[in-house]
């Protein structure tokens, strides 16, 4: 899949280029592409090697074959560590019988009902001829008014709808193993994508990408923003913008992948010229999928002016950071910018539709 640089007009002098991810693919373009990929490709291993030997030609010899279905929860993941859920899974797994060689791999994961996540994952599940299951924040009238589970409905997901409170929960163990009793086995993906595999595909972003001093990225759960960082160059400054109301918490979360992806740790932007990589979190317009009309404003002049359709949720938030950095002198002067356009336009219909914005 190729990837599209757009040059806007310079602004006070910084030159701004823009990555189209958003152009790579009309369903699952954006940073989709790249947190899907390794965990597609995992789910497919794990699946292929539990089919008995003498059906599935790529059968491997290996005793733990069953690890990465069963590693089930960001913070074990993280861990490392085998959880008592992960020991409970494995034994349950060697029990079960073996799938028939036709059997599809399936790949379970987590969304509201306007994700991007949910979107994408069905649109590409679908034409890699596996399984989806999305599980879906709500009750099941919000299908109604959802465009994206209607898109993900007929993409073959299929939707399995949770009360908000449950949700919370959704990945201890045991609402995890009720999941595994209704549904069999599954490769279970966290919401959003944000995993060991979302992180190393998103390491890709940059790949072939000429050098920029300053690379923007907008944050949800910052899996992009640790793989981009992850791949950073020497004195390449990479800024994220959350679109979240909360301190640090991101930041401590990157943090915690520093070792095993081999980045520097990052710390919250004081004062000054920004001239470390860090991530903003003053720039989420009231929280996740709020906004006021400044930011309308904003994504319609912006629109109109570059040529480039934004989302309400991520990329309109990153894209008036830039310039109001810029404005206010937090960038060093001369230096050259480098906007990741992360897609997520799938959702304006549905949020255009709640919020009664005519755009
Ligand atoms: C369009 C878009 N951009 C950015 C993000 C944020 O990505 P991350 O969760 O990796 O921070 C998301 C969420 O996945 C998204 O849908």
């Amino acid at each position: 899949m190729k990837k599209r640089i757009q040059h806007l007009s310079p602004y006070k002098n910084f030159p701004i280029d823009v990555l189209r991810l958003d152009l790579m693919h009309p369903l699952y373009g954006g940073n989709k592409y790249f947190k899907l990929k390794y965990n597609v490709e995992k789910a497919v291993q794990c699946h292929t090697e539990r089919l008995p030997a003498g059906k599935a030609g790529s059968r491997r010899a290996k005793t733990n074959n069953h690890e990465h279905l069963c590693l089930v929860t960001a913070e074990d993941a993280k861990r490392g560590a085998e959880s008592e859920f992960d020991k409970t899974c494995r034994t349950e797994l060697s029990r079960s019988a073996t799938p028939n060689k036709n059997d599809k791999p399936t790949i379970l994961t987590f969304g509201g009902a306007h994700s991007n996540h949910i979107y994408s994952t069905a649109a590409y599940c679908n034409e890699q001829n596996i399984k989806s299951i999305g599980v879906i924040r709500g009750e099941e009238n919000v299908m109604a008014n959802s465009p994206t589970l209607q898109f993900a409905q007929s993409k073959s997901m299929h939707l399995h709808f949770i009360s908000r409170e449950k949700y919370k929960n959704k990945t201890d163990n045991d609402f995890v193993n009720e999941l595994k009793k209704e549904f069999g086995d599954f490769y279970l993906i966290p919401e959003g994508g944000n995993n060991d595999e979302g992180i190393k595909g998103c390491i890709e972003i940059l790949n072939d990408v000429d050098f920029y001093d300053y690379v923007f990225c907008t944050c949800g759960t910052a899996c992009t923003y640790s793989g981009i960082l992850a791949s950073a160059k020497q004195n390449q400054t990479i800024i994220g913008i959350s679109v979240l109301k909360g301190e640090n918490e991101l930041i401590d979360e990157v943090n915690e992948n520093a070792l095993k992806f081999k980045f520097d740790k990052i710390a919250p932007y004081k004062s000054g010229s920004i001239n470390s990589p860090t991530i903003l979190n003053k720039y989420h317009f009231g929280g996740y999928a709020k906004h006021d009309q400044k930011l309308l404003d904003f994504k319609k002049k912006f629109e109109q002016q570059n040529n480039i359709p934004l989302d309400y949720i991520y990329t309109s938030k990153l894209f008036y950071a830039v310039y109001d950095l810029i404005d206010q002198n937090l960038l060093e002067q001369n230096k050259s910018i480098l906007i990741i356009h992360s897609g997520g336009q799938q959702g304006n219909a549905g949020y255009e539709a709640r919020y009664k914005i005519n755009p």
